[in-house]
């Protein structure tokens, strides 16, 4: 029998917005100009303006309250992109970004989008992002300070360079145009050299994509050199920030230390980056899962003590029967999950009667609440969320939550 304890969600979630109604209203046309005002910033990284008739309109390179001309130059959905004409108002925190490449038209990097705001502004935006989410579900509290990235620069350990056989680059923003670059301070001080390296081999023919193929991807790691970089080959799930994913570890660590000897379940475990941390804490035993069959290759011959593993697509409807007799004992759970977070959650849920604590890792705020909202109706607790900046100068935001659930 599932325990009850009172759903924690106090505030019922917003119906439409005024702004979502006014999506409805005509569409103003490709190229019209209009003077605006930046009301927010969207999870994709763009100021959000409103075109006075009342549509949305997403804008790159601009800032919360800046003030402006804009120009429509598309659309998304029901919604309008748009880009800036005019500053009128500039944001106090606007600074010049450290990368020359840096940029929001079609031959800029889009690697990078908010390198023109200071560090303290980006980190701002991305705390009041989560807020916002927290406070549509009544739990804002619940939220911890941001953990800064100590390093804006040289903290990328890995990318996917594209080339055209000719030139080496990132993908522009919001495009399949390749974005030439000749350095990335962004990349660790290794990823550069190679950089540096695969550059001094342009051209490269073996580079060049086939006729009207994709550019070439360029997969770099900074735990291999230019040699072992493979055309188009895929690349095992890594954290992409070796100084953060520690305080990631470090924070897991920390948050399990009264519940040695626990069995746990653990979702989207990938090579085992955080199935360590559970067995070096004695969870035991610890079933670790992930769908890339290479990385829980990788994971077993580690072998680490009481931890089973299995390789399994956790978005399929028979996922959680598959796991019914894990589920049936687990007291923990720890999951790590993509963009998509883990929509049948509850089916996982209803099947784990004993669970009392789950350590969400999530990499988005908008899969993250909904996921918090079904762990509200079974009964769990948000005792905390921990944001940590994992990419600098980008709109990514982590978060790593502690939910618990009474006896
Ligand atoms: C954010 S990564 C986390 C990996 C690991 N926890 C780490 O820190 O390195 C998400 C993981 O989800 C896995 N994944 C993606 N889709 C999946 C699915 N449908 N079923 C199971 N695992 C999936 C990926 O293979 C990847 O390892």
């Amino acid at each position: 029998m599932p325990r009850k304890a009172p759903p924690q969600r106090r505030g019922k979630p917003r119906g439409p917005t005024q702004a979502r109604r006014r999506l409805s209203r005509q569409a103003p046309a490709i190229g019209d100009e209009f003077p605006g005002t930046v009301r927010d910033v969207a999870a994709t990284g763009e100021g959000i303006v409103e075109h006075p008739g009342g549509q949305v309109c997403f804008v790159p390179g601009a800032w919360l309250g800046e003030r402006g001309r804009f120009r429509i130059t598309g659309r998304r959905g029901r919604a309008a992109t748009g880009a800036l004409v005019a500053l009128e108002a500039p944001s106090p925190d606007r600074v010049s970004p450290p990368c020359p490449h840096h940029g929001h038209d079609d031959a800029r990097c889009g690697g990078c989008p908010w390198q023109f705001m200071a560090y303290d502004a980006q980190l701002a935006a991305k705390e009041a992002r989560l807020r916002q989410a927290l406070e549509r579900l009544g739990v804002a509290e619940a939220q911890a300070p941001i953990w800064a990235a100590p390093e804006t620069l040289g903290y990328r350990n890995r990318a996917r360079l594209r080339s055209d056989g000719e030139r080496i680059g990132f993908l522009a923003a919001g495009s399949n145009r390749l974005a030439p670059i000749d350095d990335c301070p962004v990349l660790t001080a290794r990823n550069r050299e190679t950089l540096a390296a695969l550059r001094a081999q342009l051209p490269e023919p073996a580079w060049r994509p086939r006729r009207r193929g994709p550019l070439t991807v360029l997969p770099i790691d900074d735990e291999q050199g230019p040699e072992a970089v493979t055309p188009n080959a895929p690349q095992a799930f890594r954290q992409g920030n070796s100084a953060q994913n520690t305080r990631m570890r470090e924070w897991l660590a920390g948050s399990i230390t009264d519940l040695a000897g626990r069995p746990a379940v653990e979702l989207f475990a990938g090579s085992g980056n955080f199935t360590d941390v559970l067995a070096a804490g004695g969870c035991r035993p610890v079933l670790a899962l992930d769908s890339a069959g290479d990385a829980i290759a990788t994971l077993q011959t580690r072998g680490l003590p009481a931890v089973n593993t299995l390789a399994l697509d956790l978005f399929t409807e028979t996922a959680p029967v598959a796991l019914e007799t894990a589920l049936a004992s687990a007291e923990l759970l720890v999951m790590d999950p993509p963009r998509e977070g883990l929509r049948q959650l509850p089916a996982f849920i209803r099947r784990a009667p004993r669970l009392s604590a789950i350590r969400y890792i999530s990499c988005d705020v908008a899969t993250f609440a909904r996921d918090l909202e079904a762990l509200f109706d079974a009964g769990f607790h948000l005792d905390e969320v921990q944001p940590l900046d994992l990419f600098p100068h980008t709109p990514h935001l982590e978060l790593l939550a502690t939910l618990s659930r009474p006896a």
